[in-house]
């Protein structure tokens, strides 16, 4: 995802495709042995208003380290 930025292009990670496959394989040709387990979707930002849209966040100090007990 980070090199599709480098070449000025976005991307949207989504699982989903693991549990809704039907429309993926209706139009690719994924042989019966292959789990999907995620997709990635490829593309140029539009700028449109939908886009600047941006969802709170917990921080990374939040996320990645837990809190020490005393
Ligand atoms: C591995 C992975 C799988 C994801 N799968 C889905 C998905 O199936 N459906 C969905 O709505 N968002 C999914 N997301 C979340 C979106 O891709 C995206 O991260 C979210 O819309 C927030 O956008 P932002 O990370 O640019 O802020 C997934 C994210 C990750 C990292």
């Amino acid at each position: 995802m980070l090199a599709a930025v480098e070449e000025g292009l976005g991307s949207c990670p989504q699982a989903a495709i693991a549990t809704w496959a039907s429309p993926i394989k209706k139009h690719f040709d994924i042989e019966e042995d292959y789990k999907l387990l995620c997709g990635l979707s490829i593309g140029y930002p539009a700028e449109h208003k939908v886009n600047t849209y941006q969802p709170a966040k917990r921080s990374v100090e939040n996320v990645m380290f837990a809190p020490t007990s005393k």
